[in-house]
């Protein structure tokens, strides 16, 4: 099997310098899953016929089956079922699947006695699992992997076994290794595409660290990528659109001492959304909002309203005034990603004189360094254009079951 170079100091590493736990850590399709999981069946592989457990650890089941077992599948040729007890057998051994993402998930690993583990997208787990999996794997020679994206730089992931690379036990055996990928590591990816993931990824964190690799916080303005010369469109230059928008909905962000909001977007048949009206007050009751989206309604047709879904009792009120309100999908950072996304690929146009409050929120929403979130100040509006934009793009089935 061909492995890129960074693939192979991996490698070279897993068999010259066996630490007990290895380590890759950066760039999305980096090819960091790939070679562990070369280096974690070599190891399965050592202990032929030897009926021990090994350990596969993940956010969810749902994410194993999708980011392990089907490269998995794809080295070994065959199709790998879990078992009753989320095990699959390798090379005569017990593998088992943990989802390990709550604070509750290293109870399934206590007791164990296993000869190596393999961590998938190790920040997605919690700590304590992580800890647990890496003291159950006791065995003589036992190897824990673990590969993963950047977040914030204070991430135990980081500050307890990358910033240790290079630490030895007592015996004089490496305890960690830990190799950093950038995107441009991986030249099995079709030069189009890495020119594509670059040229949609938002300018600042997340081009750190999504396309370098690397662990940084997140500082400044949020929507680095927005540009008012190009983003910024008049009632004018939209009328030269009319006719060509395929779909209208709203985004609500309820308010009451921070303003609350309502916005609509328009898509167009290119793909392009448009920020085609705000409406953001504060000390407004529901039955205020109520008679705004109405108001919507009557102009754009039956539009999906994504709600905040802090106040159901407002949705619910929403509802029964046969408006058709749904629950808003909140994941901040992903709802964030996709926004600054449309920003940089220039395909979200904000009417400009239809908007007030988007127009100081634009340079005043900004990251606080130490959560690695937004801060909560200047959002209003834009977490209303975020609910929609986000939630509209999820598959219906996948918004159906945050409903
Ligand atoms: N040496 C290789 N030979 C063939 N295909 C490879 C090789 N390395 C990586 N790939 C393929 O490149 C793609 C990205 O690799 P991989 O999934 O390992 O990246 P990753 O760094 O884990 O990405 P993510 O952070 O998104 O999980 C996959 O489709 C994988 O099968
Ligand atoms: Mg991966």
């Amino acid at each position: 099997m061909e492995l890129n170079n960074k693939q192979r100091e991996v490698w070279n590493s897993f068999i010259d310098e066996q630490p007990k736990i290895l380590i890759c850590s950066g760039a999305k399709r980096a090819g960091k899953t790939f070679v562990l999981l070369l280096t974690f069946l070599a190891h399965v592989s050592k202990y032929l016929d030897m009926g021990l457990n090994f350990i596969i650890g993940g956010a969810n089941l749902g994410t194993i089956r999708r980011n392990v077992l089907t490269d998995l599948e794809q080295i070994l040729g065959k199709e790998l079922k879990l078992n009753k007890s989320s095990a699959i057998e390798i090379f005569g051994n017990q593998v088992y699947c943990f989802d390990g993402a709550n604070a509750n998930s290293w109870k399934k690993a206590r007791g164990f006695t296993s000869a190596g583990a393999f961590l998938n997208e190790a920040t997605a787990l919690h700590d304590s699992f992580v800890k647990e999996v890496i003291s159950r794997c006791s065995y003589k020679g036992a190897m824990v992997m673990m590969d993963t994206n950047p977040e914030n730089p204070m991430h135990t992931v980081k500050t307890d076994y990358i910033d240790k690379d290079g630490q030895t036990l007592k015996s004089g055996r490496l305890n960690i290794r830990s190799f950093h990928f950038s995107l441009f590591d991986n030249n099995f990816l079709d030069p189009e595409y890495v020119e594509s993931i670059v040229a949609s990824t938002p300018s600042g964190m997340f081009t750190d660290r999504d396309i370098h690799g690397y662990w940084v916080a997140p500082e400044g303005v949020i929507y680095k990528d927005f540009n008012k010369d190009i983003h910024y469109i008049s009632s004018e230059q939209l009328k030269e659109k009319q006719g060509r928008f395929t779909k209208y909905f709203a985004g609500v962000d309820w308010g009451y001492e921070h303003p609350g909001s309502i916005v609509v977007i328009g898509q167009d048949d290119q793909g392009c959304f448009y920020l085609l009206e705000e409406h953001a007050k504060q000390h407004e009751e529901i039955d205020y909002w109520v008679k705004v989206a109405k108001d919507i309604k009557e102009r754009y047709g039956n539009i999906n309203f994504y709600c905040d879904t802090a106040r159901p009792e407002h949705i619910q009120r929403f509802r029964r005034e046969k408006l058709r309100a749904q629950n808003a999908d909140k994941a901040v950072v992903s709802g964030i990603e996709k926004v600054a996304q449309l920003f940089k690929q220039d395909q979200l146009f904000v009417v400009k004189d239809k908007v007030d409050r988007f127009k100081k929120e634009i340079f005043m929403y900004v990251w606080n360094q130490k959560t690695g979130e937004p801060v909560k100040e200047w959002d209003d509006v834009l977490d209303s254009v975020r609910y929609a934009i986000y939630t509209n793009g999820k598959p219906s089935g996948v918004r159906a079951l945050t409903r």
